[in-house]
C-alpha cells in the first residue's frame, strides 16, 4: 500500500478537481506539480473522469492521482483501472472500502458523525475524509473528535478555502485538506 502518512505529510492540500474535458487533465496536473502540489483528486462527477485520470497517470507520473466522488465498487474499479492510486468517497460505503482494502488501495470514505466514525473504526480505517467539513461543524468538530477518536486522522473537505485553511491544518488530527477552490472550473476552462 502507498504510504499515506508520507503522501499526506508531503501534500497538505489536495485539489478536488472536476474536469469536463479529459484533455485538460495533463496540463493541469503539470501546472499543479510545478506549483508544488503533487497530489490531486479527480472526481467522478463528469463523463471525462476516467480518461482524465488515465491521462494524468500515464503522462504525469510525478503526480499522485486519485479518484473522488466514488459511489460504488464499479466506479472504484474503473478508477483503479485508469490509474487512480487512491479512492475518495463523500460517504462510507462498506463495499467500496472492502474492495479497496482487499487490494491494498488507500481509501478515504467520508464521515461526518461519531456513529460513522465507529463504522470506520470497525473497518480498520485510520484515516477518513471529513465531509462536508464546514457544514458539519468545521475545525471545532474535528477538535472535539480528537479526544474520543485518538488514532483517527482526517482529510477534511467541503467549504474549505484559503481563509479557513489554517484552522484545519493546525489540528494534529488533520493530515491534509482538500477542496475545489484551488482549481475552479472557470480557470480550467480558460
Ligand atoms: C468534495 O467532494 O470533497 C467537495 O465537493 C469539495 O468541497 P468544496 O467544493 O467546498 O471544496
Amino acid at each position: 500500500m502507498e504510504d499515506i502518512l508520507k503522501i499526506a505529510a508531503e501534500n497538505p492540500i489536495i485539489p478536488v478537481v472536476k474536469l469536463e474535458r479529459a484533455e485538460d487533465a495533463t496540463k493541469l496536473a503539470r501546472a499543479l506539480c510545478k506549483g508544488g502540489i503533487c497530489c490531486m483528486e479527480i472526481t467522478f462527477r463528469t463523463a471525462a473522469a476516467k480518461d482524465a485520470i488515465k491521462k494524468v497517470a500515464e503522462e504525469v507520473p510525478e503526480m499522485l492521482v486519485g479518484a473522488g466522488t466514488v459511489h460504488s465498487v464499479a466506479m472504484a474499479q474503473q478508477a483503479v483501472e485508469a490509474g487512480a492510486r487512491f479512492i475518495v468517497s463523500p460517504g462510507l460505503d462498506r463495499a467500496v472500502v472492502d474492495w479497496c482494502q482487499e487490494r491494498d488501495i488507500p481509501v478515504f470514505p467520508g464521515v461526518s458523525t461519531p456513529t460513522e466514525l465507529e463504522v470506520a473504526l470497525e473497518l480498520g480505517l485510520t484515516t477518513v475524509k471529513f465531509f462536508p467539513a464546514e457544514q458539519s461543524g468545521g475545525a471545532a468538530m474535528l477538535h472535539a473528535l480528537a479526544s474520543p477518536y485518538q488514532g483517527m486522522r482526517f482529510m477534511p473537505t467541503g467549504g474549505i478555502r484559503l481563509e479557513n485553511l489554517s484552522q484545519y491544518l493546525r489540528l494534529p488530527n488533520v493530515l491534509a485538506c482538500g477542496g475545489s477552490w484551488m482549481c475552479p472550473g472557470h480557470m480550467i476552462e480558460q
